[in-house]
């Protein structure tokens, strides 16, 4: 049972009530969120979170997972479907990796199908940067090549064209710099470890590399530290609020 002090409470401002509602859930390698989401992909509960625990395998994950649905108020609308948001390679619901949650009991472990049988609904689940990105380039953009990389525990990547998500990359564990990946130079263990001076100074160097490599039109920077970037960002980059990590669950339900 998570404790009173490890679980926070985001309030939305009032929604319109209009299904088909969407479980959205947003499994994060330090923190679980949920909230439920109206037909335009507005969240109609405030967005709960509890703290993922350290090494998290499968069955662990849906026993903290049904911890955190049973949060929801009861007079919340109930929901029709599940979208989730995961830290790792997704293939049709089923999970390849998992790096900060211990992948080897991850591999194959088919999430879509477990939490379909959990909660009685149909489920969802891709890449947790890719949910976020799908909702990032619905509600911004949509036009021309567009990346878009989340900052927290791990590093999280997504990339589109006119809109339409690419095959999923993982530039988290790609080399960087000084032998090391994107993730190992950009992580929160790393953020932590070199301080805020230092940190800056790597996202910017990011920014430049992902330019050259990629050739994005717009780069949008999500995850919990997003904020702490301290320095003047170019025009074709830009910082994205947190909150579409749940958003984006409604574009799974989209054609
Ligand atoms: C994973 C990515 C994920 C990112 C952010 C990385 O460690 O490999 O798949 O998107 O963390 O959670």
């Amino acid at each position: 049972m998570a404790s009173k002090k490890s679980i926070t409470k985001t309030p939305v401002k009032k929604p319109a009530l209009i299904g088909p509602f969407t479980l959205a859930l947003d499994i994060g390698g330090t923190g679980l969120k949920a909230s439920i989401l109206n037909s335009k992909g507005t969240m109609v509960t405030e967005r709960l979170r509890i703290l993922t625990p350290e090494n998290c395998p499968p069955q662990l994950m849906l026993s903290k997972l049904k911890e955190l649905v049973a949060l929801i108020p009861p007079t919340a609308p109930a929901y029709d479907r599940i979208s989730v948001g995961f830290p790792g390679v997704v293939r049709d619901g089923k999970i390849y990796t998992a790096h900060n949650l211990g992948t080897k009991p991850w591999v194959n472990f088919d999430l879509a199908k477990a939490l379909q049988k959990q909660f009685g609904k149909p489920c969802r689940v891709i890449n947790d940067a890719d949910l976020q990105g799908l909702a990032a380039v619905g509600q911004f953009g949509g036009k021309g090549v567009e990346m878009v990389i989340t900052l927290g525990t791990g590093l999280g990547s997504s990339l589109f064209e006119n809109g339409r998500l690419l095959p999923h990359m993982e530039f988290a564990h790609h080399p960087f710099r000084n032998n090391e990946t994107y993730e190992e130079q950009l992580g929160e263990v790393k953020r932590e470890e070199v301080g805020k001076k230092r940190w800056n100074k790597r996202v910017r160097l990011a920014i430049e590399t992902l330019r050259e490599l990629i050739n994005f039109d717009h780069l949008y920077i999500g995850g919990g530290n997003a904020e702490k970037i301290n320095f003047k960002l170019p025009p074709d980059v830009s910082i994205i609020p947190n909150t579409l990590g749940m958003m984006g669950g409604i574009y799974l339900w989209r054609d």
